[in-house]
């Protein structure tokens, strides 16, 4: 690496925000072009009385990686819940502004919520394999959307996505049993080849490494520098070295707002607001 693409060097940043983040930015450059893949527009969300999401707006762009942060309850996972519709099945909701994935309004009546929630593939904080097979849990979503006609097109296909899930070589002669027999880095990974399977545009992680250890994690973490290739990734942290070794985008919200969002570098280390400061070095939050 090139002085010239080292990371702002310390002595010229805001001091208060002098921690060592391990900044991967030498390999996160940005993917070409950078396409928007989804727009949110001034989006609003209610619970009942509760205006959980004001005026929210933020780009995600294609095939990088848009860590969402902030303290507990400022709506971070409201708002990824947005993305794929999943607020739809909460009673007592309202939704007002515009989500559009590649550039169709995603809350257009044409819209098939179910076609969309597999557009979006979902990532839960606590994975949540199917009771079923290793084998019937991928093979699930590629049933749903009818990607395939027989039984050997079905078997290609699951075995890419445990490749492209990195848990193949862990799993190839242990296909038939129990999802939930796996550890639990590598049902981690399984609900990733599932999500991966039904050929999502974009995939929604909801703090999907807080229930692993440390080494799952690690695995995880560098698994989503292998998926951003081909895939646009959402992921919301708590974890502040996770969100600035793994993301290039990076957005910080807080009761409920969007208050800052940028490259993570600029993020990380030259923050806006006072309230994103101190809550990336850990003074609030
Ligand atoms: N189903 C619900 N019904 C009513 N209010 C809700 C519901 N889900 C979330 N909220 C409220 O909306 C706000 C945003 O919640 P959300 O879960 O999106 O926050 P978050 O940023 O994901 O928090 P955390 O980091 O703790 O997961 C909070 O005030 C929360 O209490
Ligand atoms: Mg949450």
């Amino acid at each position: 690496m090139s002085a010239s693409e080292q990371p702002q060097a310390k002595q010229d940043r805001d001091p208060t925000t002098l921690v060592d983040w391990e900044l991967r930015f030498n390999d996160n450059k940005h993917a070409e072009g950078r396409n928007v893949e989804v727009e949110v527009e001034k989006l609003n969300f209610w619970y009942g009385d509760k205006h959980a999401l004001q005026d929210v707006s933020l780009n995600v762009f294609a095939k990088e990686v848009t860590a969402l942060i902030g303290p507990s309850g400022c709506g971070k996972s409201t708002l990824i819940r947005c993305f794929n519709r999943m607020n739809d099945l909460i009673r007592d909701t309202r939704i007002d502004g515009r989500i559009r994935l590649q550039g169709q309004d995603i809350y257009e009546a044409y819209q098939d919520p179910a076609d969309l929630r597999a557009r979006f593939g979902w990532i839960a904080q606590k994975p949540n394999p199917f009771p079923n097979s290793v084998y019937d849990n991928v093979a699930y979503g590629i049933r749903l959307r009818g990607l395939v006609e027989t039984h050997d097109e079905m078997d290609v296909l699951v075995e890419d996505a445990l490749r492209k899930a990195d848990l193949w070589s862990e799993i190839r002669d242990r296909m038939h049993e129990a999802g939930t027999d796996l550890s639990g880095g590598q049902q981690q990974r399984l609900c990733i080849a599932r999500a991966i399977a039904s050929r999502p545009d974009v995939i929604l992680m909801d703090e999907p490494c807080s229930a692993l250890d440390p080494t799952a994690t690690q695995h995880i973490e560098d698994l989503i520098g292998e998926l951003r290739k081909q895939y646009t990734i959402v992921i919301v942290t708590h974890n502040m070295q996770q969100a600035a070794r793994i993301s290039q985008r990076a957005a910080f919200m807080h009761l409920g707002k969007l208050l800052e969002d940028g490259d993570t570098e600029q993020v990380f280390l030259n923050p806006q607001t006072d309230l994103c400061k101190n809550y990336i070095t850990g003074r609030y939050g």
